[in-house]
């Protein structure tokens, strides 16, 4: 393998920003297969679809439908909230919609983080106008302590600390989704 992309790295420089490594490939991976055998007993009489929120969760997406086991589909949306930087706008935009019709469907909402809650918050609206069977949430990561909005999130990845982080699809202003591992930002920054 290329010395490029070996990682965990021992750390990533922003500007004089550093980010230490967090989640390492292997962890990360692990706790995918974990879920995705979750949800194929939770939903193996069914044929749910797998609702992405772009452009984070989808390196995620791939990896988990990967370790999911009974059939399913698969489609993607956009919102937008951080606007390139570390901190939530506090508003969210819908700029793609999704494709597929989930009427009557039972619908597996796939997020990278959940920081806020706002985000999810907005979806749960947005998708419950079109009338779907069921819907759940996925997300590999939850920062429980900087929840602000009465959300459930079904199933969770890892919790971690409110810190700012990157990595595995991940960004800051845009860069760093295609870290393998999940960096945070380190006290010393
Ligand atoms: P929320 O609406 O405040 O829950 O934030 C959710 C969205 O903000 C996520 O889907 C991410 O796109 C982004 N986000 C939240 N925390 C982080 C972070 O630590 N790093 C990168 N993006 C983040
Ligand atoms: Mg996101």
């Amino acid at each position: 393998m290329s010395d490029l992309i070996k990682e965990p790295r021992e750390k990533i420089l922003v500007g004089s920003e550093v980010f230490v490594p967090l989640l390492t490939e292997d962890q990360i991976q692990l706790r995918i297969v974990e879920l995705g055998e979750q949800l194929s007993k939770d939903y193996k009489e069914s044929v749910p679809v797998f609702i992405g929120v772009l452009n984070g969760s989808f390196i995620f997406m791939a990896d988990l439908i990967k370790c999911v086991s009974i059939d399913c589909e698969v489609d993607f949306f956009k919102l937008s909230s951080y606007e390139d930087e570390k901190l939530s706008s506090g508003k969210v935009r819908l700029l793609k919609e999704l494709n597929c019709d989930v009427n009557g469907r039972d619908i597996i909402i796939v997020e990278d983080i959940v920081d806020s809650g706002l985000s999810i918050k907005y979806i749960e609206g947005l998708f419950s106008e079109k009338n779907p069977s069921s819907m759940k949430v996925v997300s590999l990561l939850l920062k429980p302590d900087s929840l602000k909005y009465n959300v459930k999130i079904d199933y969770i990845g890892f919790n971690i600390l409110s810190k700012f982080v990157i990595g595995y699809g991940l960004d800051y202003a845009q860069k760093y989704r295609n870290l393998r591992s999940i960096y945070v930002l380190s006290e010393e920054s």
